[in-house]
């Protein structure tokens, strides 16, 4: 049987985050991550409820927005999750087409089509929900060379420090809630014709205290893949109900930020402020057994506290920061790939035991 082919999808567009302060966020993401400042819509373009800043780095292009008023639905969503991720875009050919698609096939309508246009051409947009208040809003921009999309202008603030030479979205984890994770998986196979790369279960992603259960979604070229994580029952609270308690329910839990130089990156990273999760010392003890030869110097690696793992195809780099929100909720994920496509199964252990010290600090393990 010839294998269904997927929602033609060009790639992550943008990831728009609603937060309480986006002027504040917006400084946040260029002076640690490197950000470059891109685009501005607020009260001088005509906004009346919301300010958004606009950011990019190489191919990744986060949106920043807050409310102007109580009223803004960017305020309810604030109040209801804190800050976080509201908007994963998926850049397509046809936005009408990727909507009537998907709707036909059973997604729950968010914005029906609809054509912006300024004096650089257009750009159409659509919008379908997904789990929790999280939605995929599908962009159209081959007819426009503006610097984002109609309605916003071009930022050009003085300062624009360096970047950190991080290059596109490599993931994007959903956390959903106890028993969701079959419904959301089965809902990207049925509704964008994803497969199922990998999923794992308790028993590969648990300590002695707690538990998840993950399975990785992805499309037909490989450049969208949504793992989605389930609680799994443990001695402890697991990390995935713990952020399910601070986000008032599923929602995005980490966006994984490929470079092709991670010491680099996590050098740049770490002395603009930005923490990592802490690596025990022990985990290089054995490493290499597990890897084998890799093409860097394990010492280097260990000073930064990068993680490695291997599959059949090679092996990948990878650290993960501390929240970056004031709840536990929203994280980052920095890798390099050197031929894996996995996502770092061999991680899961030292990676829990270092969440659940974490999480023990916050009193919520
Ligand atoms: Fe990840």
């Amino acid at each position: 049987m010839e294998k269904t082919k997927s929602l033609p999808i060009n790639g992550t567009d943008y990831i728009e985050f609603y937060v309480g302060n986006a002027k504040q966020a917006a400084h946040f993401y260029q002076s640690a991550f490197g950000f470059q400042p891109l685009a501005y819509a607020g009260l001088e373009t005509g906004l009346k409820d919301r300010t958004s800043y606009v950011l990019k780095q190489d191919k990744i292009i986060l949106v920043l927005t807050a409310a102007l008023t109580p009223e803004s639905t960017v305020a309810e969503h604030q109040r209801l999750h804190g800050d976080g991720v509201k908007v994963i875009a998926l850049n397509v050919d046809d936005a009408k087409e990727s909507f009537e698609t998907t709707i036909k096939k059973g997604a729950k309508a968010y914005m029906e089509p609809k054509t912006l246009s300024d004096d650089n051409g257009e750009v159409v947009l659509s919008g379908i929900h997904t789990y929790g208040e999280t939605v995929h809003i599908f962009v159209e921009r081959k007819n426009y060379n503006g610097v984002f999309m109609p309605g916003f202008v071009k930022w050009e603030p003085e300062y624009q420090p360096e970047d950190a030479g991080l290059m596109y979205v490599d993931h994007i984890v959903g956390n959903v809630g106890w028993n969701e994770m079959d419904t959301i998986a089965g809902f990207y196979k049925d509704v964008f014709g994803f497969d199922q790369l990998i999923s794992f279960d308790d028993k590969d992603i648990s300590t002695e205290y707690t538990a998840l259960k993950s399975k990785v979604m992805a499309n037909d070229n490989m450049w969208i893949k949504f793992p989605i994580n389930e609680p799994a029952k443990g001695k402890k609270k697991s990390q995935v109900e713990e952020y399910l308690d601070f986000y008032g329910g599923p929602g995005p839990q980490h966006l994984a930020l490929a470079t092709d130089d991670i010491v680099k990156t996590i050098d740049a990273l770490r002395s603009r402020g930005v923490d990592f999760l802490h690596v025990p010392e022990t985990y290089y003890d054995t490493v290499t057994e597990r890897v084998g030869e890799i093409d860097e110097d394990l010492e280097v690696l260990k000073k930064h506290s990068i993680l490695i793992d291997r599959d059949d195809e090679g092996y990948l780099l990878q650290l993960f920061t501390k929240p970056v929100e004031v709840r536990p909720t929203f994280f980052f994920e920095i890798i390099q790939r050197k031929g894996a496509k996995s996502f770092g199964k061999g991680n899961f252990q030292a990676l829990f035991e270092s969440i659940e010290l974490e999480q023990e600090s916050r009193g919520t393990l």
